[in-house]
C-alpha cells in the first residue's frame, strides 16, 4: 500500500506510481521533511537527502533543516506551523515524535469539509502523533495519499493534554520546505467582477503571501497557489499546488530564506486569530491539498479538477449533468410579477432551457437592496400565490424552478433586524458599517444557525425546488460575537465558518435533491471549502465574454468546468457596457455549467433561434463540457492576451471541443496552427467548426479527418479571417473533434 513506515531509519514514505513525500523522525524526535515530487522507488532509505551536518544552533535545527510542523523560538526563523501559548505566556514548544498509526481510507474531520474516499484501497492515511509534555500539547498531523492521484492531503488537530488552558494563535494546515527557491509564485487575485486572473512572480527573499481578513475566501485572492519553474508551462515543466478546503479567512504564504530554501505554508489566517483550547479540547485545522505535476500547469490542474470533482464535491449532483438555467436576476433585477416571470420561464422553456431560477427580490418587501434581507416570507405583492404557485407553474412547462437566497444576512431595514439587532455581527455600543445596506449574521451563534435552518426549512419544503443560490454579498467589518466571552473574540472568524458549515450541511442534508450553487457577489467565495457543499458555484457577475475568457482561465487553474456556472447575457454587457457577439458569449459560457441571464422574451427572432441552436448543441455535448478533460492551449494571460484557446477531452478521447477566441480582429493575421492536447495519438478526428460551417474555409483540407497525432503535434489549422470580410472583433469558434 501506498504509505510506508520504516522503524529503523525512522522514516515515512507516502508514495503512489506519480508522488513521493518522505519525512523522519529527526535524532531529537523532531518531525522533519526530506523530499516531495515525483516517486522514488519504495524501500529504500533517503535521510541523506538532508545534510546532517548543518552547524546552527546547539539542537541542530537552525535553518534551513526542513520540517514537517515548524515552531519558532529555538533557532528556526522562518515563519511556523503553529504557534500556542502555554498558561506562562511562552510560546515555545519542543514538539517530539510520539507514535503513528496507519489508517486505511481517510477520516473526515469534524464540522470541516473534507476530500474523501469512497471504496477500499483507494487511499491510506497516516496519523504522526508529536507532543509537547511541558505545556501538554499534542499534535496529531494527518496525510493521505491517493494511490492514484499526484496529491497529499495534510490537515492538523491540536489536543490540549494538560491541566491549564492553551491559547492557539497559528495553527498550519501545512507547511513544505522545499530544498530551492528557483520558484514563481502564482496566486489567483483580482476584485469584484474580475476575480482570479493569474499574477505569476519570482519569489524573492523574504516572505510573499496573499490572504483573506474578510470573513470570507474573498475575490481579492483565492486559497489556491502554486509554485512553477520560471520554464514550466501549461505541458511542460515542474509545479507545486497548495489548496485550502477553507472558505474564511486564509493565509498562503512563501518565505525564501537566506540559504536559497523555501518555506510555502498555508491555512487559517493567524492574524486576529486565537483560539482558546481548554484541558481535554482538540481544535481541527482545515485541510490543505498539496499537488506535484512535473507535466505543466496542465498536469497540476487536473490533479485539482478530478479531486475537487470526485472526491471533494458530494452529493446527489456531483455526477450529474447540470441543467441549463434561465436567471431572473439580469432579465428583471428586482422588478417582477407572476406575470412577468411566467412569460419569462416559458420563453426559455421555448428555446430548450431546463430550469427557471428566481433570483434576489422574491420575499419581504425587497423592492431594491435597502431591505428586507431575514425576512423569508414570500412578497405576495410580486406572488400571490406564494413560491408554490410560481414553482408548479414553472414545472407544469416541463422546467424545474430554482431559488435563490441569501441566509447569512440582515437587512437594516427588516422585521429580523428589528426583533434580534444583536444577531448582527458588531461592537456594542460601536457603529456597524454597512455594506449594500446590510450586516452580516453572527453565524458564530447556534441559536442563528437554528433559526436560519428552520426558516430556510421552511421556504425550500413549501413548493417544488430544485436549485438553490446561496448568495453572500458582503465581508465582514466589526468583527466581533455578542455571545463570546472576551478571551474568546478571537475565535469568531473560525466559529463563523464552522457555524456557515453546519448550516450547509444540514441544509444539504434534509434537502438532498437540491443543486446548490454558491455565490458571493459573484465569484467572492469561490473556494474548495464551498464545493463540499455546492458542486457548482458562481463564478463572477461579469459575464461579459471578454472579461470572463480570464476569469475562467484563471478559475480553471484550480477548478473544474463542472463548478464554473457560466452564464449568457445581453449586450450592452452590464458590468464593461461591451457588445459582444451572441455566439462568442455562447462559446466562453459552454466551458463551463450553461445558464442565461437575460430576458428571452426581449430577444429578436434570429437571436432565439440562435440561443435554441446554443441550448441544443450545449445538450449535445454537456457531459464532455461539464465533465471533460480540461486544457487550457494559448490564453488571456500569455503575450498581448488577444488569442485565448482550450479544450476539453471525453474520458475515452473519441471526442473533444475546442474553443478559439479572438479579442480584437487583427489585419492580415495570416493562418494559425495551435497544438492540441490530451488526444488518442492513434484516432483519426472529424473536425466540425461551430458556429459555423462556412469557417472551415482554409483551415486545410476541410472534413478529411486528422490524426490525434498531427492535431497534437502539428497542430489544427484555424483558418485565418478572408480579407474581404474580416469578421470583426470578438470572434469565437469552437472546433468539434469526433474520432472517425
Ligand atoms: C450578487 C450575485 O452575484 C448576483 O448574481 C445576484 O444574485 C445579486 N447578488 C442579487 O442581489
Amino acid at each position: 500500500m501506498p504509505i510506508e513506515w520504516n522503524g529503523d531509519s525512522r522514516e515515512f514514505h507516502l508514495r503512489n506510481d506519480r508522488i513521493s513525500y518522505v519525512g523522519r523522525v529527526l535524532e531529537n524526535r523532531w518531525l522533519g521533511h526530506l523530499y516531495f515530487g515525483p516517486a522514488l522507488a519504495g524501500g529504500r532509505t533517503y535521510a541523506h537527502l538532508v545534510p546532517g551536518d548543518f552547524y546552527g544552533f546547539s539542537n541542530r535545527l537552525g535553518e534551513p533543516i526542513p520540517l514537517e510542523c515548524p515552531i519558532s523560538g529555538s533557532g528556526d526563523y522562518r515563519p511556523p506551523a503553529l504557534v500556542v501559548e502555554g498558561a506562562d505566556g511562552s510560546t515555545i514548544l519542543d514538539l517530539g515524535y510520539r507514535s503513528h498509526r496507519l489508517i486505511p481510507g481517510k477520516p473526515s474531520l469534524p464540522g470541516l469539509p473534507s476530500t474523501y474516499v469512497e471504496f477500499g484501497g483507494e487511499a491510506e492515511s497516516l496519523e504522526i502523533v508529536l507532543a509537547d509534555s511541558i505545556v501538554g500539547l499534542e499534535v496529531r498531523l494527518l496525510y493521505t495519499i491517493y494511490r492514484d492521484r499526484p496529491v497529499v492531503v495534510r490537515s492538523v488537530a491540536l489536543a490540549n493534554t494538560g491541566q491549564g488552558p492553551l491559547i492557539v494563535r497559528c495553527a498550519m494546515s501545512a507547511s513544505l520546505d522545499l530544498p530551492d527557491a528557483a520558484w514563481q509564485l502564482i496566486t489567483l487575485s483580482g476584485e469584484w467582477a474580475r476575480e482570479r486572473h493569474v499574477e505569476r512572480r519570482d519569489l524573492r527573499p523574504g516572505r510573499q503571501s496573499v490572504s483573506s481578513l474578510r470573513g470570507i475566501s474573498g475575490p481579492q485572492h483565492n486559497p489556491f497557489v502554486a509554485l512553477a519553474r520560471a520554464s514550466t508551462t501549461e505541458d511542460a515543466g515542474e509545479a507545486v499546488g497548495a489548496a485550502l478546503v477553507y472558505s474564511g479567512n486564509f493565509l498562503a504564504e512563501a518565505e525564501v530564506e537566506p540559504f536559497g530554501t523555501a518555506r510555502l505554508r498555508m491555512g487559517i489566517n493567524p492574524e486576529g486569530f486565537a483560539w482558546l483550547l481548554e484541558p481535554g479540547a482538540t481544535f481541527h485545522a482545515p485541510e490543505a491539498v498539496l499537488a506535484w505535476s512535473s507535466e505543466g500547469l496542465d498536469g497540476l490542474s487536473e490533479a485539482y479538477h478530478s479531486l475537487f470533482r470526485e472526491r471533494l464535491a458530494r452529493g446527489s449532483w456531483r455526477d450529474r449533468p447540470r441543467p441549463i438555467l434561465l436567471n431572473s436576476w439580469e432579465a428583471t433585477y428586482f422588478d417582477f410579477d407572476e406575470a412577468r416571470l411566467a412569460a419569462i420561464a416559458e420563453s426559455a422553456r421555448d428555446l430548450g432551457m431546463e430550469m427557471f431560477v428566481l433570483d434576489d427580490g422574491w420575499f419581504g418587501h425587497r423592492d431594491d437592496d435597502t431591505t428586507s434581507l431575514g425576512d423569508w416570507q414570500v412578497d405576495r405583492r410580486k406572488l400571490p400565490g406564494g413560491l408554490e404557485a410560481l414553482a408548479r407553474s414553472v414545472e407544469s412547462m416541463g422546467l424545474r424552478f430554482g431559488l435563490w437566497i441569501e441566509p447569512e444576512m440582515v437587512s437594516r431595514r427588516s422585521n429580523l433586524f428589528g426583533e434580534h439587532p444583536d444577531w448582527a455581527v458588531g461592537v456594542p455600543a460601536r457603529p456597524r458599517t454597512e455594506s449594500r445596506n446590510q450586516y452580516v449574521l453572527d453565524m458564530a451563534r447556534p441559536e442563528v444557525v437554528d433559526y436560519l435552518f428552520e426558516t430556510l426549512s421552511a421556504v425550500l419544503g413549501s413548493a417544488p425546488i430544485s436549485y438553490v443560490k446561496w448568495d453572500m454579498n458582503r465581508a465582514v467589518t466589526e468583527a466581533h460575537s455578542a455571545t463570546l466571552p472576551a478571551w474568546r473574540q478571537g475565535e469568531f472568524f473560525q466559529r463563523y465558518v464552522l457555524g456557515l458549515y453546519s448550516l450547509y450541511e444540514r441544509l444539504t442534508k434534509a434537502f438532498p435533491g437540491i443543486l446548490f450553487e454558491s455565490c458571493a457577489s459573484g465569484g467572492g467565495r469561490f473556494d474548495p471549502g464551498m464545493l463540499a457543499y455546492a458542486p457548482q458555484a458562481w463564478t463572477s457577475d461579469d459575464t461579459d465574454a471578454v472579461e470572463r475568457l480570464a476569469i475562467q482561465w484563471g478559475t480553471s487553474l484550480a477548478y473544474p468546468p463542472s463548478s464554473m456556472a457560466a452564464h449568457v447575457s445581453a449586450v450592452p454587457n452590464h458590468q464593461v457596457g461591451r457588445i459582444t457577439p451572441l455566439a462568442t458569449r455562447a462559446a466562453v459560457a459552454f466551458f463551463g455549467v450553461l445558464g442565461y441571464e437575460l430576458d428571452p422574451t426581449k430577444l429578436s427572432e434570429s437571436e432565439r433561434a440562435e440561443v435554441a441552436d446554443q441550448v441544443a448543441f450545449y445538450k449535445r455535448w454537456r457531459e464532455l463540457l461539464q465533465f471533460g478533460r480540461f486544457h487550457r492551449l494559448c490564453g488571456p494571460f500569455d503575450g498581448d492576451g488577444n488569442e485565448t484557446a482550450w479544450m476539453t477531452v471525453a474520458s475515452d478521447r473519441r471526442a473533444a471541443i475546442v474553443g478559439h477566441y479572438e479579442v480584437l480582429s487583427r489585419p492580415n493575421p495570416g493562418p494559425r496552427r495551435i497544438r492540441l492536447r490530451g488526444l488518442d495519438p492513434g484516432t483519426l478526428y472529424r473536425v466540425s467548426v461551430w458556429p459555423d460551417a462556412a469557417d472551415m474555409a482554409g483551415a486545410g483540407p476541410a472534413r478529411q479527418a486528422i490524426g490525434g497525432d498531427e492535431l497534437m503535434n502539428a497542430g489544427l489549422v484555424i483558418g485565418s479571417a478572408r480579407r474581404d470580410a474580416p469578421a470583426g472583433d470578438f470572434r469565437a469558434r469552437l472546433f468539434v473533434l469526433e474520432a472517425d
